[in-house]
């Protein structure tokens, strides 16, 4: 297994769009073993395959205590959300240091294939549920600062730009 670099906002690549996976093969199984390796060195409770420059629709989360409940996510959909939503303050490992309050459905039901290509259906909801959608958003481009307000946006950039020169 390997430890993959993790991207960080504001890298271009973490807004491409990935794309579905076609079979679920020993070069996917390869992968999603390396990511979860990744995830738990950083450590983290959620990887998206986008993070680490793989723009394919795959993720891996684990949101156990004992970090070993490890759930995998090839091509997932969310085929129902809740109405109520919940406001959670989410980090992520492409934006270390930040936090942003972003809310969501608090439920919702996820359909996806397993590691063996097998579709199974999750209904999530507290931990899981918030992870599962930031993973999600993340394979069509999106990262958790853009729910930030425009003007705390440009303060983020303004300061990683800062931090970025004073590291040379
Ligand atoms: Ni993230």
């Amino acid at each position: 297994m390997t430890v993959l670099d993790i991207l960080h906002f504001p890298d271009s690549r973490l807004h491409q769009v990935a794309k579905p996976v076609s079979q679920v093969d020993d070069r996917i199984r390869q992968l999603v073993s390396d990511m979860a390796e990744t995830m738990y060195a950083a450590p983290g409770i959620g990887l998206a395959a986008t993070q680490v420059n793989v723009h394919e629709r795959i993720i891996v989360i684990d949101v156990s205590e004992e970090r070993d409940e490890l759930r995998v996510f090839i091509n997932p959909e969310i085929t129902a959300s809740s109405e109520d939503c919940k406001l959670f303050e989410e980090g992520c490992l492409s934006v270390p240091g930040v936090y942003a309050e972003v809310e969501r459905p608090d439920r919702v039901s996820v359909r996806a294939l397993d590691e063996n290509g097998k579709t199974f259906v999750v209904n999530a909801d507290g931990l899981l549920s918030v992870c599962v959608q930031h993973e999600i958003d993340h394979l069509n481009g999106r990262v958790m600062v853009q729910y930030l307000s425009r003007l705390k946006q440009s303060r983020l950039r303004a300061r990683i730009a800062k931090a970025e020169r004073e590291l040379g």
